[in-house]
C-alpha cells in the first residue's frame, strides 16, 4: 500500500510520534489525514482534519467515526506510560484503558471503513521496560497478532510497530540513546508501504528484527493463524 492519495487517521496526533506521523503522511501525499487529539488542534495544511478523540471515550469514538467517510490506514498511536512498581491497581487499569482497550475500541469502530477500503491497521508496541505499561503493551501486541489472523481473509492488513526508545515526552529524563520521532515516522510508513507485518523503525528495535522474524514466536503465530475458522472473522 502506498500512502499517496490515501486517507490516514493517527490517534494521539498532537505531540510525540503521532505528530510526526501526521507530517510524514502529508509529505507522502496523503489525500486526507485525520488527527485524533484530546485537545483542540489547528493545522495549517488543509488536508488535515482534526478529530476530538480520547480513545477511552466511546461517545467521542462514535462521533469521530461519523466524521470520517473513508479510511485506508488507521494508526493506533495514542498511549500512556506512567512509571510504577505494580503496587497501584489504578495505574495498571489506566494503562489497560488507553493502551489496550482504547486501541481495541478505536479499531472496532473504524474496522468497517478499513474493510471497505481493504486498508491497513497499525499499532505501536514497545520493548517492555516499565511493568504496568509493559503489561498493557504486551496485551496490545498479542491482540494485534489475533487481529492479523482474524482479518487476513478480509483484505485488512495488520501491522505491529515495535519501537525502541524514541525521543519524546514519554521518556523525557531517561538518559539512554533514543531515535528521533521523525526517523521513526519515516520508517513506519516505509514498513507500511512495503507491507511488513512487524515494523522495526529504529536502531534498537532493528537489532532484534531479524531474530524476531525468524524466531519461534513468529513461527507459532503463523501456525496458529492457520487454525482461525472463517466464521471467527466477523469483527466489525
Ligand atoms: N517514545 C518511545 O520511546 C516509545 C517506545 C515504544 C512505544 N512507544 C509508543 O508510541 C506511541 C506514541 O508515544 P510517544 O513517545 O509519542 O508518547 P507521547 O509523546 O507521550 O505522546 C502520547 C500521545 O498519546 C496521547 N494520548 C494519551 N492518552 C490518550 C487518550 N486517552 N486518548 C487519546 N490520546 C491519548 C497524548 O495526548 P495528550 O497530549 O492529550 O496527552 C499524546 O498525543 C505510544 O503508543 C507509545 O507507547 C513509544
Amino acid at each position: 500500500m502506498t500512502i499517496k492519495d490515501r486517507t490516514v487517521l493517527v490517534t494521539g496526533a498532537n505531540r510525540g510520534i503521532g505528530q510526526v506521523l501526521v507530517e510524514e503522511a502529508l509529505r507522502r501525499g496523503a489525500k486526507r489525514v485525520y488527527a485524533g487529539t484530546r485537545q483542540p488542534l489547528a493545522h495549517l495544511d488543509g488536508r488535515v482534519t482534526p478529530l476530538t478523540l480520547d480513545v477511552t471515550s466511546v461517545s467521542q469514538i462514535q462521533r469521530a467515526v461519523d466524521e470520517v467517510d473513508t479510511l485506508d490506514v488507521l494508526i493506533n498511536n495514542a498511549g500512556v506510560a506512567i512509571y510504577d512498581n505494580l503496587s497501584n491497581l489504578d495505574v495498571i487499569e489506566q494503562h489497560l484503558a488507553v493502551n489496550f482497550l482504547g486501541l481495541l475500541k478505536v479499531t472496532h469502530a473504524f474496522l468497517p471503513l478499513l474493510k471497505h477500503s481493504k486498508g491497513a491497521l497499525a499499532a505501536l508496541a514497545a520493548l517492555p521496560v516499565i511493568p504496568a505499561y509493559s503489561i498493557s503493551k504486551a496485551a496490545a501486541f498479542n491482540m494485534t497478532q489475533s487481529l492479523r489472523a482474524l482479518l487476513a481473509g478480509q483484505g485488512v492488513t495488520v501491522h505491529a510497530v515495535v519501537l525502541g526508545p524514541i525521543d519524546t515526552d514519554m521518556n523525557r529524563g531517561f538518559e539512554i540513546p533514543k531515535a528521533s520521532p521523525e526517523s521513526a515516522a519515516l520508517r513506519i510508513f516505509d514498513g507500511l508501504e512495503k507491507g511488513e507485518e512487524d515494523i522495526f523503525p529504529d536502531p534498537a528495535s532493528q537489532s532484534i528484527a531479524e531474530g524476531w522474524r525468524t524466531g519461534a514466536v513468529k513461527a507459532l503465530e503463523r501456525q496458529f493463524a492457520a487454525f482461525v475458522p472463517e466464521s471467527a472473522a466477523n469483527l466489525g
